[in-house]
């Protein structure tokens, strides 16, 4: 299918499938266990409905935001997904340079088929360091210098992996990085390959590699090791939110990891409320989880998130069409926000409110007959 005809960022999902070996797909389209959350994260949005104001003068709308004092040109930006040059040669090379010509934040993951330095040598862009805290301390302070040095603005600490979620696919496949490709982070440490193993070689990687003990004091840990601002991705309840803020985070990622880790747990746009009041706007939150629609990113606006992350649509229109594909998933959910902004009446982003939108959890006003 020409690039003309992909019409909404979901086609990409069935072309990449169409494309990718087994294996590969599978790793980046699973979730965990029975999969609820996967579907839940999108259903749920789904359930959020509009209140759009009308009569509003909306012939210039302003997409732009400021995230951590940067700013872009919309409140979309990429999350941190591993391995990216499984679907493409080009990568996570390719994903920065898609995200740079947006105008918008690519957060690079840990575990890339590329490495920091590589990443900052594509040129100008604001970009964050997913940090993954792997038992060797001292080359994690490395890695977090190695970021800050090639230029990366904010560490974006991961918390809810201290063992990978049951990927059924991934065991079943026994996913393992294709021999050619390496965590580029990690090569010269030893540890940048997966290899094959019983269970899905992942599994089994993080088993061995990442710290499990990880904990709320070592947030002032990496806080001493680093001056950039610290992002808390993974967090779903109130009570972890109060305590992110009061550790000193910089911002807030309200995430499930894409369904991947714990199943049953809810749809991240059901959970942002209870964060969002629980932060009382010391810090910024943001949202990743089954963004697909520039309503989706409307919704989480309106729930009171200051921007949103999207995974999964990266690495499928990377897979279909390199940059080029990256960038045109950008550009519609670009369309589509700043489409359904003008027909809810908002000319900026600070004018998306909670009005604008109704929940099940909303007692709904029924107007009485007259
Ligand atoms: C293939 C894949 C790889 C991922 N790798 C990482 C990772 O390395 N680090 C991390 O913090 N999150 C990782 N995630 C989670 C994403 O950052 C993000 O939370 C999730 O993909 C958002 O949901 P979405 O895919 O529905 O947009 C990964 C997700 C996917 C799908």
């Amino acid at each position: 299918m020409s690039m003309m005809e992909i019409t909404n960022v979901s086609e990409y999902e069935k072309l990449a499938k169409e494309r990718l070996p087994k294996m590969i797909y599978d790793y980046y389209a699973s979730g965990a266990e029975d999969q609820w959350t996967l579907e839940e994260n999108r259903n749920a949005f789904s359930r959020i409905l509009f209140r759009p104001r009308i009569l509003i003068d909306v012939s210039q709308i302003d997409i732009t935001t400021k995230v951590l004092g940067f700013k872009i040109s919309m409140p979309i930006m990429i999350a941190p997904t591993a391995m990216q040059k499984m679907a493409h040669p080009e990568g996570e090379f390719a994903t920065a340079r898609a995200a740079s010509a947006a105008g918008t934040i690519m957060t690079l993951s840990s575990w890339a088929t590329s490495s920091v330095e590589e990443v900052a040598s594509t040129g100008h862009g604001i970009r964050f360091f997913q940090l993954y805290v792997m038992r060797d301390r001292n080359f994690v302070a490395q890695l977090v210098k190695r970021a800050e040095e090639a230029g990366f603005r904010a560490i974006v600490l991961t918390v809810d992996t201290p063992r990978l979620g049951r990927r059924e696919d991934d065991i079943k496949n026994r996913f393992a990085l294709p021999p050619h490709l390496t965590l580029k982070n990690f090569e010269e440490l030893g540890i940048g390959k997966i290899d094959r193993t019983d269970d899905s070689g992942l599994a089994s990687y993080v088993s061995s590699q990442v710290d499990r003990s990880l904990s709320w004091k070592d947030v002032k840990w990496l806080q001493t090791i680093t001056k950039l601002p610290i992002l808390l991705k993974g967090v779903l309840t109130a009570e972890d939110a109060r305590l992110a803020v009061q550790a000193g985070a910089a911002g807030i990622i309200v995430s499930n990891h894409g369904a991947r880790q714990l199943d049953y747990v809810p749809a991240t746009i059901m959970a942002l409320e209870e964060i969002v009041k629980a932060v009382q706007c010391q810090i910024p939150v943001f949202l990743d989880g089954g963004v697909r629609r520039g309503t989706d990113v409307f919704k989480a606006l309106a729930l009171g998130a200051s921007g949103v992350f999207i995974g999964r649509p990266v690495v499928f229109s990377l897979a279909v069409h390199g940059e080029a594909g990256v960038q045109k998933v950008l550009q519609m959910l670009r369309d589509e926000f700043e489409v359904t902004m003008a027909l809810s009446g908002c000319r900026k982003v600070e004018e998306i409110t909670r009005n604008h939108v109704m929940t099940e959890w909303n007692t709904p006003r029924i107007c009485p007959k007259l």
